[in-house]
């Protein structure tokens, strides 16, 4: 096993070893894995390709290192525990030995359907233990899995679905969140239609709702599986191999597929989730995040997997069927690490800590959050109301392209400040950079967030088009790994970040791109033209404020907004819906025809009074009309 950082002083030691020779840190890391074939060489890496190659010419199965390598020691050991939507339903625990029965059963499943090596599955489905069994089956046998968050459209589904060429897709009827019950089938259905490439469709039974099945194309879960062998021989994997891709907005385009690989996701997903969460064997931890993002893939699926440990799976919201339920489950299972969005602490905070008192909440050691900056009133009531003033509460900063935790507290290790990340993990080289790209050495400095050293986890390409890759991530700042946020490192040399410097909003946790919500609100017949702008919301984070120039004849103000907002639910999904709807004459513009998005930013903040120098605008004159009209 990994041995744990447990003091400060180890801490910097570890940091210290892991920069001065990393090929030697990661090394000794990567050891206590189970390898095929030892690799070559640690790391080989230029971030001008960019091209970053861990563990070169190791050979593994990532599943044989979370089934194969536990089931001695802890074959009994529950793997998963899943909570359904419905208290009332009755609860799964899954034994490792379960899972790998489970999961070699559904290997042989995927092969008897058609998918080799290689090929794309995606997997469209709720939070259920079949949907990390999907997951893992997909990695024993070396096809690459997308998981799309089971609350997109039909479109995005069939964008992602036509991005990467996928030959399955993983399913279920239906899904349940709260007191609703959500078209899950027909979705795919409708996506099918626009694609070419999917062969077979495999339905999990979850709500017993009526769906409709294509003869020859689909099957269900249940009929697929039975009778096939619980024994399945891993394929064996180079280290450099496809992972998953899994989809995430930029400031421009559609949304591209991040590329993780074995070996080095392998490493630092177990790594960083031993160390940040100071799990020990007996624990119990509870990720509330959902499978469809980047903090389900390593810190409900693989890290805790990797690491043994029993990981949670929850089916349900926050607030279902009452605000309690979240410290109810805390206490059922004697949850030891808990690990949510800021989100969910504003929107459980606004129930007031009443809620809290009929639950112990005594099991808990460590509380985490992620996602997007924690504001210090967040922070404090989930350390003094969830924590009792006993737990440490591990801001982690990280994001979908560097597949792990990069900066964050050691839990119980590095002494917290409300807000701050605080200090990079082991192994990870931050640089802050002003926007001529010098780099800021020392404390009391803001800039842009850079990496100037690949870390085993760090994304390897975008899927199918490697040149933005380069253009997103490695081009803003030559030889620098750029991660598109803000930040302050103060006087103590502790990280605070400040939030995206580009054109991506955080709504609820939810990465989104501005372009993305303006292509679909331009969708709508009526609109001529948009501007998609974030605004601080009191429990998002952020919210969507839409400036939108219409063709208004015929149509009512309040229908038309309703229409685009029905608009972006079908483009995208209703997580991209605008908060904020209002009807403009104009867009302020500059003289080369730029849509100014600093104003309408300010605007949207309700700072409508120091907009700055507007003389330089095409048409100054709409601003005023906004400003008088702002929402
Ligand atoms: C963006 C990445 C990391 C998994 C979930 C989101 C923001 C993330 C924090 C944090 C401040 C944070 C950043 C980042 N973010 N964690 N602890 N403090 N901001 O993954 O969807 O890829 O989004 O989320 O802006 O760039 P993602």
């Amino acid at each position: 096993m990994i041995n744990k950082i447990q003091t400060l002083s180890g801490y910097f030691y570890d940091y210290q070893k892991s920069v001065q020779d990393p090929e030697h840190f990661w090394s000794r890391i990567a050891d206590a894995f189970y390898w095929h074939k030892r690799w070559d060489k640690v790391v080989e890496w230029d971030f001008d390709g960019p091209d970053v190659k861990w563990f070169k010419n190791a050979k593994l199965n990532i599943t044989e290192n979370i089934l194969e390598r536990h089931l001695f020691l802890l074959g009994d050991k529950p793997a998963i525990i899943w909570e359904p939507n419905d208290p009332k339903e009755d609860n799964r625990t899954i034994s490792y030995k379960e899972l790998y029965e489970m999961v070699c059963q559904f290997s042989n499943t995927l092969k008897e359907n058609g998918v080799e090596k290689g090929d794309r599955v995606i997997i469209y489905m709720p939070m259920v233990p079949e949907t990390a069994v999907a997951m893992l089956a997909c990695a024993r046998i070396g096809a690459v899995h997308s998981v799309v968050f089971a609350g997109f459209s039909s479109q995005s589904l069939a964008d992602r679905i036509n991005d990467c060429e996928a030959k399955m897709v993983l399913t279920s009827d239906g899904n349940y969140r709260g007191d609703k019950k959500i078209e899950v089938k027909s979705v795919v259905d409708e996506a099918l239609k626009s694609t070419s490439t999917v062969e077979k469709v495999i339905v999990y039974q979850r709500t017993g709702q009526e769906v409709t099945m294509t003869e020859g194309r689909d099957i269900w879960w249940h009929d697929a599986i039975e009778g096939v062998s619980t024994e399945n021989k891993a394929e064996i994997m180079d280290s450099e191999d496809m992972l998953f891709i899994l989809y995430t907005s930029g400031s421009t385009g559609k949304p591209k597929g991040v590329v993780h690989t074995c070996g080095g996701y392998m490493v630092y997903s177990c790594y960083s989730f031993q160390n940040v969460f100071q799990y020990n064997q007996g624990d119990v931890y509870w990720c509330t995040a959902d499978v469809g993002w980047i903090t389900g893939h390593s810190y409900i699926v693989y890290g805790p997997l990797l690491a043994g440990a029993t990981t949670i799976m929850y089916e349900g919201v926050p607030t279902y069927p009452n605000p309690g339920r979240f410290w109810e489950i805390c206490d059922k299972y004697q949850v030891n690490q808990f690990y949510t969005a800021p989100t969910a602490i504003r929107a459980l905070q606004a129930y007031g800590a009443e809620v809290l008192k009929p639950y112990k909440l005594d099991s808990l050691r460590v509380l985490g959050s992620v996602g997007e900056p924690i504001n210090e009133e967040a922070w404090h009531w989930y350390h003094d109301h969830v924590g009792k003033g006993r737990c440490p509460v591990v801001d982690t900063w990280w994001q979908t392209e560097t597949g792990g935790i990069l900066v964050s507290p050691i839990a119980s290790v590095t002494p917290t400040k409300p807000s701050y990340a605080t200090l990079p993990l082991p192994g990870v080289q931050l640089a802050i950079l002003d926007n001529d790209g010098n780099e800021l050495k020392g404390n009391s400095v803001e800039g842009n967030l850079c990496v100037k050293f690949p870390w085993p986890s760090i994304l390897r390409t975008t899927y199918g088009d490697h040149d933005r890759c380069k253009q997103t991530y490695f081009s803003s700042f030559k030889g620098y790994y750029f991660t598109g946020d803000g930040v302050k490192r103060d006087e103590d040399g502790y990280y605070r970040i400040l939030g995206r410097v580009d054109d991506v909003i955080n709504v609820s946790g939810h990465r989104m791109g501005t372009a993305e919500v303006e292509n679909a609100i331009n969708e709508h017949p009526k609109v001529v033209e948009s501007a998609v702008v974030g605004y601080p919301h009191d429990i998002k984070g952020q919210g969507i404020y839409a400036f939108v120039i219409c063709d208004m004849e015929g149509r009512s103000e309040e229908n038309l907004k309703q229409e685009i907002r029905v608009t972006v639910s079908k483009i995208i999904g209703p997580i991209a819906k605008p908060d904020k709807i209002q009807i403009v004459p104009g867009l302020p513009k500059t003289r080369s025809g730029k849509i100014m998005r600093r104003i309408l930013r300010k605007i949207a903040s309700g700072d409508t009074e120091n907009l700055g120098d507007t003389s330089t605008l095409l048409n100054p004159d709409v601003v005023d009309d906004i400003r008088e009209n702002v929402i």
